[in-house]
């Protein structure tokens, strides 16, 4: 397959909380292509290497990436200009398999919770868990409000929403679910796979890995999964994910 990197214009790029920007950018041909776990590639001008950002939401002409400023790359992107244009490999990935009949508990942790966004927009009433370090560090909290879901806010810390974690609630409504899915830090995610796999619900999380080509052509972001037969195997986060059967893919 080939991919064509494409010049994307920016239309906002703005701080929403403690070090995480919101960034929209433009460009209607690729924008209205994307689906919920996917992510965008995005080149740092000034840099050879790209930054894969979830993709947060997309429209028929714009793709919103919620991005944390993480090292100097990100910082750059942070400083990025409405008008300017930047060249993203957009969308790429295998995002969630979210089914007409089933009803869903989408879960994000910190950075994780941005991709939960455009995944439970597919739902009518979706149960959907955030979890925070702390209060500077929430977002997106009255985007889903918005979207009528079922929204529940914890912080590590108590100082937003309730002092939990997002396995504490995940634990309290499982009955009301039948499937999750879910995007945040590693030890979350294997917590939210073994309360999935105790209770039989399908699990699909999507792993954040560092990532280098992002299109499956360098080792960078190779990730265990077993086979049915219990046998071990490599694959890329990038090509075959970044989303997994939480039974699949080894934490
Ligand atoms: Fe190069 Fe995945 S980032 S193979």
């Amino acid at each position: 397959m080939k991919y064509d990197a494409q010049k994307f214009r920016v239309l906002r790029n703005e701080k929403i909380a403690d070090g995480i920007f919101d960034m929209w950018v433009e460009n209607p041909e690729l924008s209205q292509l994307a689906k919920p776990g996917q992510f965008a590639h995005i080149l740092v001008p000034g840099k050879t290497l790209r930054r894969p950002i979830s993709i947060c939401e997309a429209d028929k002409t714009c793709l919103r990436l919620v991005y944390q400023v993480k090292g100097e790359g990100t910082e750059i992107l942070s400083n990025i200009k409405i008008g300017e244009y930047l060249d993203i490999i957009a969308p790429l990935g295998n995002g969630f398999e979210i089914k007409d009949d089933k009803k869903y508990c989408f879960i994000g942790g910190g950075i994780g919770v941005p991709p939960m966004l455009y995944a439970s927009k597919q739902k009518e009433k979706p149960v959907v868990i955030t979890g925070f370090r702390n209060k500077d560090l929430v977002i997106l909290q009255s985007d889903f409000r918005k979207d009528n879901c079922k929204l529940y806010l914890t912080t590590d810390d108590g100082s937003a929403g309730r002092k939990a974690f997002v396995t504490d609630v995940l634990s309290e409504i499982l009955d009301e679910i039948d499937e999750v899915c879910a995007c945040g830090p590693t030890p979350m995610l294997k917590a939210i796979a073994k309360i999935c796999e105790e209770a039989d619900k399908p699990c699909q999380l999507s792993l954040e890995e560092r990532m280098g080509c992002g299109i499956g052509a360098c080792l960078v972001c190779a990730c265990a999964v077993k086979r049915s037969d219990g046998t071990e195997d490599f694959v890329h986060v990038c090509k075959d994910g970044p989303v997994f059967d939480s039974r699949e893919v080894v934490l």
